[in-house]
């Protein structure tokens, strides 16, 4: 698979598996997309579809008994080297450097990376000590700088405060300013705006494009809402069970889906003036990817479903023209190699 000459990060036939005792569930089951500097990427797809365990693999933080089990994660670094991440030992120092540094990440939930017992700016601090100065008054400038640029009120009376005292929106904000305090190059966004109410979430994805245009930085945004995505990404993955089933530019997405899946996405979602239609949701639900056959993913949810063609392999994700990809076999007849 070929990408834009030169990625800030490629990700090639991606395998991340848990081994339970009911056997091996394909979290990610051969994923492939990459992301140029300065690009927003969407990552998109119901819940379960294994957007958030891709993200874990890309920073090496997928939980037991989790492991990734083949692929490829190739960091482009400020020095103009390459590095696979899945090389690099999960406890290495290397991957700790690269970490908040290099790449970093905001989540749905400010306090899975926000600790409640230190206030914001001690936080902020830590981080931007870890990885640009020991210096502690340099660090301190730095991170109130960081809280006024991300919208905060008052930094000066915020960084003396603790997680719980500030709003949804301003933790969410914090959060950001966190991982935003050491420049990186990639910052991966797993539904950092989904708790939030539509006004705040409007807002925090302005100040990310804002934050993005100023700092140069890639962002990789994980979401299942395609408003949200149509508001910020270039381009868009649509995850289906594990793997990518279609990409394309965002605008050629909405105007010309072609698979079946991001067919029915896009009739979800509610339409501008299309107050009292009925939505139509998707039928079924993702099924469990544990010991799964070797066939089309939404082979049991899909209308135009072929019996003997679509449950007999799986099918390639091939370019159907312009960097519009589609794995269907109603596009084309490529299946994957068997992969054992
Ligand atoms: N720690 C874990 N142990 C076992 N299975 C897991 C674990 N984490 C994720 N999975 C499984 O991996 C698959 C992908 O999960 P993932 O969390 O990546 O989905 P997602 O696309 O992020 O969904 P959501 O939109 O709900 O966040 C699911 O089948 C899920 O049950
Ligand atoms: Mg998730």
């Amino acid at each position: 698979m070929s990408f834009a000459a030169k990625s800030i990060l490629e990700v090639h036939d991606l395998r991340t598996y848990f081994k339970l005792t009911e056997g091996t569930l394909k979290a990610v089951d051969g994923v492939d997309f990459a992301i140029a500097p300065r690009q927003t990427v969407g990552i998109i797809g119901e819940s379960g579809s294994g957007k958030s365990v891709t993200a874990q693999s890309i920073l090496q933080i997928v939980p037991t008994p989790g492991y990734i089990r083949s692929g490829q994660i190739l960091l482009s670094r400020p020095d103009g080297s390459t590095t696979d991440l899945c090389q690099l030992d999960p406890r290495s120092r290397k991957i700790r450097e690269i970490r908040g540094a290099e790449i970093s990440m905001v989540f749905q939930e400010p306090m899975t990376s926000l600790s409640p017992v230190h206030t914001i700016g001690a936080q902020i601090v830590e981080a931007i000590r870890l990885h640009i100065t020991r210096d502690k008054n340099k660090a301190k400038g730095l991170a109130l700088d960081m809280i006024n640029r991300v919208g905060i009120s008052n930094p000066r009376q915020r960084f003396d405060e603790y997680p719980h005292q500030l709003s949804g929106g301003m933790r969410q904000r914090a959060m950001i300013a966190m991982a935003l305090s050491c420049s990186p190059s990639l910052l991966i966004a797993d539904e950092p705006t989904t708790a939030l109410d539509v006004t705040v979430q409007a807002q925090i994805l302005e100040l990310m494009k804002e934050l993005q245009d100023e700092f140069g930085m890639a962002i990789m945004y994980i979401t299942h809402d395609l408003g949200v995505i149509a508001e910020i990404a270039d381009e868009v993955n649509v995850m289906y069970l594990g793997r990518v089933v279609e990409r394309a530019s965002t605008r050629e997405l909405f105007k010309n889906p072609l698979h079946p899946y991001t067919q029915r996405l896009l009739k979800s979602i509610p339409r501008l003036g299309g107050r009292g239609r009925r939505l139509e949701a998707i039928r079924g639900n993702v099924p469990v990817p544990l010991n799964p056959p070797a066939q089309c993913g939404f082979c049991s949810r899909c209308d135009e479903f072929m019996a003997g063609v679509c449950d007999a392999a799986v099918p390639a994700l091939v370019d159907m023209g312009s960097h519009h990809h589609v794995r269907c076999y109603l596009h084309s007849q490529e299946s994957e190699p068997v992969h054992a």
